[in-house]
C-alpha cells in the first residue's frame, strides 16, 4: 500500500511509520513540525535502513499542514496513496481549554480539509480508500458509575474542547464516508479510541518527545534524568483521594507497537465502505503510585515525589474495554506487564535525555 502518515514527525506516527516501512507499503510523512520533529523522521529513515532491506527508500518526507489542500491534493496524487494514518493534531487537554479554537481550527477544521483534498485526488481514479483516524477515550468524557471498563458504545459526552474536537471529527468522518459511497467511491474508515500510549520502539532509536512534556510516564524518566524543562524535576501527582485503592488516578497504558499493530490490523480488516470504531488500551488500569513503583523498579532509581490536589476534569479511573478489537480484530497486546513497557521508555530516555534534538 501506499500510505499517508500524517503527523508522523511526532511520537505515535513515528512508529506507525517505522512499522508499515517494515511490513514493506510506501510511506508519506505530512507533518508541518509544529509538534513534531525532523530529527524523529530521520530516526524513522535510520531504523529502516538497519533492517538492511533497502525500506527506507520507501519512506518520503512532506513539510506542511493537514489544511494546506494543494499540498495535500499534489502528495496525495504524485504518490498514489491509497490509504491514510490520519496522526496530526494538538493534543493536550489543559491548552485545549485555554486555546480552544486551535483545537478546533487544526482536529477539527483541519481535518475536515484533509477530507476535501482526498475527495479531490480522487475525482480522476481510484484515489483514497481506507483512513484510520487517531481518537481518543476523552471523546467519552467522564463515565459515570458503573460503566469503566469503557466500551465502544459507551455515549461520548466530552468535557473538554479537545475531547470534542476530536468527536466532532469522527462525525464529519463518518459523514463524509457515507457520501464518498454513495457517490461510488468506496471509503472505509476505522476510528481508534486510543486510551494512555507509552513506550518507545525496539530499535532504541525512536522515541517520545512532547515540548511541553505532560504524560507521566515520560514526565517520570525525565525528572529522574535531572532534564524537566521547569527545572524542578519533581513529579507532582495530582490528587490521593479518589476513590481507587490508593487513592491516585488510574489509566490503562497502552504500549505503542501494540497500538500501531492495531492500526495495521484496522487496515486489513477494513471492508470497502464500513466504518469501525474500536477502543485500543490493554484493558487494565494502573493507578499513578503503581506507575512509580513500576518506573523505580526498572530504573533503580526512587521517584522525586510531591502530592497536590486533584485536577480539574480528572477522572478517577479509566480503562478500556478491548472486547471488540480483540475479537473482530484478533489483536492481542504483547506488552501487559507496565514494567516492560517502561523499559522501552527507558532505554530511549537513557540514551536522549534531552530529546532528539539536542543528541
Ligand atoms: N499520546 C497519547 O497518549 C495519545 C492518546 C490518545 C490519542 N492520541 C492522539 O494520537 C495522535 C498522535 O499523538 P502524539 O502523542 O504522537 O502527538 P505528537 O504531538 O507527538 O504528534 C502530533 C504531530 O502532529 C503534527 N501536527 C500538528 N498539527 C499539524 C498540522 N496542522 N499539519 C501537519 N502536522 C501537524 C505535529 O507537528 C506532531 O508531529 C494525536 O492525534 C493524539 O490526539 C495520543
Amino acid at each position: 500500500m501506499a500510505i499517508l502518515v500524517t503527523g508522523g514527525a511526532g511520537y505515535i506516527g513515528s512508529h506507525a511509520a517505522l512499522r508499515l516501512l517494515r511490513d514493506g507499503h510506501r510511506v508519506v510523512i505530512l507533518d508541518n513540525l509544529f509538534r513534531g520533529h525532523a530529527e524523529a523522521v530521520e530516526a524513522v529513515r535510520a531504523a529502516a535502513a538497519k533492517e538492511g532491506r533497502g525500506l527506507e527508500q520507501n519512506l518520503r518526507f512532506v513539510r506542511g499542514s493537514i489544511d494546506d489542500e494543494a499540498l495535500v491534493t499534489a502528495t496525495l496524487r504524485d504518490n498514489a496513496v491509497d490509504t491514510v494514518m490520519h496522526f496530526a493534531a494538538l493534543a493536550y487537554v489543559g491548552e485545549s481549554v485555554h486555546q480552544p479554537l486551535a483545537y478546533y481550527g487544526v482536529n477539527t477544521a483541519g481535518g475536515t480539509a484533509l477530507l476535501r483534498a482526498i475527495a479531490r485526488a480522487g475525482e480522476h481514479g481510484a484515489g483514497v480508500q481506507r483512513f484510520v483516524f487517531s481518537s481518543t477515550c476523552a471523546t467519552y468524557g467522564e463515565p459515570g458509575p458503573g460503566e469503566v471498563p469503557i466500551k465502544e458504545t459507551l455515549k461520548q459526552n466530552p468535557i473538554n474542547p479537545y475531547g470534542a474536537s476530536k468527536l466532532f471529527f469522527e462525525r464529519v468522518l463518518a459523514d463524509f464516508s457515507a457520501a464518498q459511497n454513495a457517490a461510488g467511491k468506496a471509503f472505509s474508515v476505522a476510528m481508534l479510541r486510543y486510551f494512555n500510549v507509552a513506550g518507545c520502539d525496539r530499535s532504541g532509536l525512536l522515541g517520545e518527545q512532547h515540548d511541553p512534556e505532560t504524560h507521566l510516564i515520560p514526565v517520570i524518566l525525565q525528572a529522574l534524568l535531572g532534564v524537566r524543562a521547569d527545572g524542578k524535576n519533581m513529579l507532582t501527582v495530582f490528587g490521593t483521594d479518589y476513590p481507587t485503592l490508593d487513592g491516585s488516578c488510574i489509566r490503562d497504558y497502552v504500549h505503542v507497537d501494540d497500538l500501531v499493530d492495531a492500526h495495521v490490523r484496522a487496515i486489513a480488516a477494513l471492508k470497502p465502505g464500513e466504518i469501525r470504531r474500536y477502543n485500543v488500551g490493554i484493558g487494565r488500569g494502573h493507578s499513578v503510585k503503581e506507575v512509580i513503583a513500576a518506573a523505580e523498579k526498572v530504573t533503580g532509581m526512587k521517584v522525586p515525589v510531591t502530592f497536590g490536589p486533584r485536577r480539574a476534569g480528572d477522572p478517577a479511573t479509566l480503562f478500556a474495554d478491548s472486547t471488540a478489537i480483540r475479537t473482530e480484530l484478533g489483536w492481542s497486546p504483547r506488552y501487559t506487564n507496565l514494567e516492560d513497557t517502561i523499559a522501552t521508555a527507558w532505554a530511549w530516555f537513557k540514551a536522549n535525555p534531552h530529546g532528539y534534538a539536542k543528541r
